[in-house]
């Protein structure tokens, strides 16, 4: 976190730059975690280079997949190896590419009878993984949690007007209807569930997101705004966003 409290921006110079600092981030957050590290991932087109890199050297060599846990913010209710699948992309990006133990990739159940089952089967697990039913800020549920920012300002599954928006109790929710494609049902972890990480990252790319995320800087109600974490809160965007970094806004405020 900035020390006025804000987030924090890193601005890469195009998207290429921005998933090897995305890599790096992740990377220096499992390292030095002993036991299990517990990565919470997103969807959506921005962390695909993120994905690709993780494959390649040196994160194939360097990156303890042995103890690093894999879960996944939103997904589709759609089938594992649907194209739609958020973890679909995730493992052939990369997850399966690389030598992980199998019980170290945390999918959601879109194999269960509804969302809403399958989002109560992924409480459950994230709850056995955790080994609480409550979260304790002294011990974040993860080492490094994955955000993207769509053009109406979700982020996760969490839509506009959605009642998920301020759910407080459950961590993870079925979302009958999608507001932007793909209209299929989601399944998402609720913000209680997000923030309960050391760092929040959110990667976006591209001029067509320049406008959304003036609003989200500006502080408009919108599902990207009411991102917490208890720990780091960053905002890694590439340059064609338009976006300042936080030190070159403070220096041109002055
Ligand atoms: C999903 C995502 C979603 C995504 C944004 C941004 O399943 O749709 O998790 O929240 O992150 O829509 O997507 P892009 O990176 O493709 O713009």
């Amino acid at each position: 976190m900035a020390s006025d409290g804000r987030p924090q921006i890193i601005v890469a110079e195009d998207a290429e730059a921005l998933a090897g600092i995305a890599a790096e981030r992740l990377l220096a957050r499992v390292t030095p975690v002993t036991e299990r590290a517990a990565v919470c991932l997103t969807g959506g087109s921005s962390p695909e280079g993120l994905y690709q890199r993780l494959a390649r050297e040196p994160y194939r060599s360097k990156l303890p997949w042995g103890r690093v846990h894999w879960f996944m913010g939103d997904d589709r209710f759609v089938p594992g190896d649907h194209t739609h699948s958020n973890m679909g992309m995730a493992r052939r990006l990369f997850l399966d590419r690389v030598s992980v133990p199998a019980g170290n990739i945390h999918p959601i159940p879109t194999d269960a009878d509804s969302p809403h089952v399958a989002a109560r089967h992924y409480e459950a697990e994230l709850k056995r993984f955790y080994g609480r039913d409550r979260f304790d800020p002294a011990h974040p549920l993860f080492d490094l949690v994955l955000m993207g920012l769509a053009s109406d300002g979700h982020t996760a599954s969490l839509f506009p007007d959605s009642p998920a928006l301020d759910e407080a109790e459950r961590w993870v929710v079925g979302i009958e209807r999608a507001g932007l494609a793909p209209f299929v049902p989601r399944v998402t972890l609720t913000f209680p569930a997000l923030a309960s990480t050391r760092e929040m990252l959110f990667l976006v790319t591209g001029g067509d997101k320049h406008d959304i995320l003036m609003r989200v800087r500006s502080g408009e109600d919108l599902p990207a705004t009411r991102a917490r974490a208890q720990g780091d809160l960053v905002w890694l965007v590439d340059r064609a966003t338009g976006l300042e970094d936080t030190d070159a806004a403070r220096h041109a405020t002055g």
